[in-house]
């Protein structure tokens, strides 16, 4: 048996395909990707008990999108958060955000805030939204924060707490569905060690049983972490 699952992380790809082949628009795909979140996250928390949970919302360079479909995102991250704040306290789920979120509109900026403070005291489950969020930008954001003589003898755990994920155990297990095989500029430090699953399986049709053969797949694998 593999060491225990701690922190599993999700690329949800594929949307725009699945809507595509409904002959529905992308905006179609990101709403029945969004009503995917939580039976997966019911499923890892409570079925499998996985205390941390990350879920690659919207990335830096998902700018580039048209502006209706970065609009309907952040629409649906909006809803998200009001239909389901609740649900966070009566399940004693802390909700962070990882990412720069300078650039998102001040209505979700402060809603976000609002639901991390109102769960910030939770300590065993950990919902993390990766939202405006890019590896290379977390790096450099990080070093910035940094004075000359903390970059003098600069230790690894010393630039780790300043990354988003400070505090955060590093992802044992990133899951990205779609087909795709790659990371796309998510979690690429604390990723170094992590056991990656590819599926064909599209977001908005991940359901239980895809989850569960992600987490069957990890708990094979032998983790060595550079040792024999
Ligand atoms: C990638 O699929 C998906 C995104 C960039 C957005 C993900 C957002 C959601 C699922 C909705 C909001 C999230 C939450 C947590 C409520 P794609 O558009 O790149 O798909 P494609 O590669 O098939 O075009």
């Amino acid at each position: 048996m593999n060491t225990p699952l701690k922190h599993i992380a999700f690329i949800m790809d594929g949307n725009g395909r699945w809507a595509k082949q409904r002959g529905l628009g992308r905006t179609e795909g990101h709403t029945a990707g969004a009503q995917r979140v939580s039976d997966v996250l019911t499923r890892v928390f409570d079925h499998w008990h996985i205390p941390f949970v990350t879920l690659y919302a919207f990335s830096t360079e998902n700018w580039k999108r048209p502006a209706y479909e970065i609009k309907a995102i952040f629409n649906l991250l909006t809803c998200y958060l009001k239909n389901n704040i609740d649900s966070f306290v009566e399940n004693k789920i802390r909700l962070r955000v990882i990412g720069n979120l300078d650039a998102l509109s001040k209505p979700l900026r402060t809603n976000l805030e609002m639901a991390m403070q109102q769960t910030a005291t939770f300590d065993t489950r950990t919902l993390t939204l990766a939202i405006n969020y890019g590896a290379r930008e977390e790096v450099l954001q990080a070093i910035k924060s940094l004075s000359a003589d903390e970059l003098k003898d600069l230790q690894w755990d010393q630039l780790a707490a300043r990354f988003y994920t400070a505090n955060m155990p590093d992802p044992d297990l990133i899951v990205r569905t779609s087909g795709e095989q790659r990371l796309s500029n998510f979690l690429l430090l604390q990723s170094a060690y992590s056991e990656l699953y590819f599926t064909e399986t599209f977001w908005p049709d991940f359901d239980g049983h895809a989850l569960d053969l992600a987490i069957e797949s990890y708990l094979k694998r032998k983790r060595r972490f550079g040792g024999v």
